[in-house]
């Protein structure tokens, strides 16, 4: 059952009149249910719920579309939100445990709702979404602010982009940090501009000479950039804060691109000057972070293994019209010590008409490092396992890597559609690998860390 594609449905009745779809939430308004449910109240039980889990992005100006910070709007949609929370659509989150995968200990800032929580909010619904008393609220617990602790250096880019149209764009901003000397980062954070708009964003460290631009010059791109990924930011993204003694080492002849991917309203020009923040390492790092690529990109297809449709030599065609086409991947993991590399995270990389993302390791034991069930090219970022360095699953010599993305290359793919839209065309077209949006890649980005001689 597609939840993403239920939820859209909902929030496509929502745009139109909140009633219709918080009357179509499972159970709403029945009331009586389950014990306690006369005392669940918006101020008591409620408001911390949503003000610490779902306002960051639910308030006016942030990309939510509508509030969930007052108890008017609330209550307004108490059915369907109750009935996303309890599906976990909301707050979004993919990397989801499933039958087939379940990783290695928890997630780094999981935003997941307890059970208790989500109980909470399906028996408020249930209860007529009663107030309570604003004199009785449970006092807010203090949300930590997304940003770093310090700021070293902050990058910003010369002029503005407009935002503005019904098409979603994506722009390379090439911001320079000129450093004299090789330096360590610790920190990286995305100084949103315009959260209205900002959809997400991808820093990459690239050679000065591939850069798109020169330092602070603004760039159309869809695909990947050159260089190798460092950071994945979404609407209410985390900044990237690295462990004690993790760094990551630039290289005087470096640069930071930030691909921004901006969705406009549909109904007004909006600008957006997002900077980029560091926080420069104080003492030398033990370990430097490497984030390793693997996987079929534009231009490079190793690894492939023999799949579906293919004609004679494995290869990456998903073709038209074909729903759960399947490309995987093999790689071994070279040598790399006795105690193998630590993996700090791990994230996935397709674009619309990928739907499944999968990855495995295994060697001396069977890990599933991760899957995303419900692909949303929208969500991409990079899941960071919850675990002191020693606790990390590790990369080990002769290891066998393996990637699976499965692909829905018909019209029933909802982001297929509106890809296609935009390109001006009626029905779907074989995809091959390449950079636009209606080509494709199945790319795992592997966060490893490598000890500093
Ligand atoms: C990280 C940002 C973010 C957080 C946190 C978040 N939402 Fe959302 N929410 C969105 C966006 C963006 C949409 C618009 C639809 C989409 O893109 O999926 C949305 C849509 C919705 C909708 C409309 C129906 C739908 O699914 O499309 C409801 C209801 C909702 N959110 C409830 C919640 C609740 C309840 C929470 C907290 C438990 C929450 N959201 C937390 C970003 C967020």
């Amino acid at each position: 059952m597609n939840q993403r594609a239920i939820s859209r449905a909902c929030w496509v009745v929502m745009s139109v009149g909140l009633a219709a779809c918080a009357d179509d939430g499972d159970g709403a308004g029945a009331g009586g249910a389950g014990g306690g449910v006369g005392d669940v109240t918006y101020y008591q039980d409620v408001a911390p719920i949503l003000n610490r889990s779902c306002a960051g992005c639910h308030q006016t100006g942030q990309i939510g579309g509508f509030s969930l910070d007052t108890y008017e709007s609330a209550k307004a949609s108490a059915g369907v939100l109750a009935a996303n929370a309890e599906s976990g659509v909301m707050p979004p989150f993919d990397a989801v445990e499933t039958d087939e995968c379940d990783p290695p200990g928890t997630w780094r800032d999981d935003p997941r709702l307890s059970d208790d929580e989500k109980e909470t909010l399906r028996a408020w619904a249930d209860a007529g979404a009663p107030e309570g008393d604003p004199n009785d609220a449970t006092p807010a617990e203090p949300i930590p602010p997304p940003e770093l602790d310090r700021v070293d250096l902050e990058l910003t880019r010369d002029v503005p982009s407009t935002i503005s149209g019904d098409v979603d764009l994506f722009h390379c901003v090439t911001l320079d940090p000129a450093f004299a000397e090789p330096t360590w980062v610790d920190g990286i954070h995305i100084n949103v501009d315009n959260p209205l708009v900002a959809h997400h964003a991808i820093t990459s460290i690239v050679k000065r000479a591939d850069a798109p631009g020169a330092d602070g010059e603004v760039t159309d791109c869809f695909g990947g950039t050159a260089g190798i990924m460092v950071h994945g930011w979404v609407p209410g993204g985390k900044p990237f804060d690295l462990p004690p003694g993790v760094g990551i080492s630039i290289q005087p002849d470096e640069v930071l691109v930030v691909q921004m991917h901006y969705h406009p309203t549909g109904t007004s020009v909006e600008e957006d000057a997002s900077s980029i923040q560091l926080r420069l390492a104080q003492t030398a790092p033990s370990w430097e972070l490497f984030v390793q690529l693997r996987g079929n990109a534009s231009n490079a297809s190793e690894g492939l293994l023999p799949g579906p449709n293919d004609t004679a030599e494995p290869e990456f065609l998903v073709p038209a019209n074909v729903e759960g086409h399947v490309e995987e991947m093999q790689y071994t993991v070279p040598e790399v010590g006795p105690e193998g590399l630590p993996l700090l995270f791990v994230g996935g990389h397709m674009h619309y008409v990928g739907r499944d993302f999968k990855v495995t390791l295994s060697g001396a034991e069977d890990e599933c490092l991760l899957q995303i069930p419900e692909w949303d090219f929208n969500w991409q970022l990079f899941y960071q396992y919850d675990a002191p360095i020693e606790g990390l699953p590790r990369l080990r010599t002769g290891d066998t890597l393996r990637l699976r993305c499965t692909y829905d290359n018909s019209m029933g793919n909802p982001f297929l559609g509106k890809a296609l839209d935009e390109q001006g065309l009626a029905a779907p077209v074989d995809v091959t690998l390449g950079e636009a949006s209606l080509e494709e890649m199945c790319i795992v980005a592997l966060g490893v860390l490598v000890p500093v001689p």
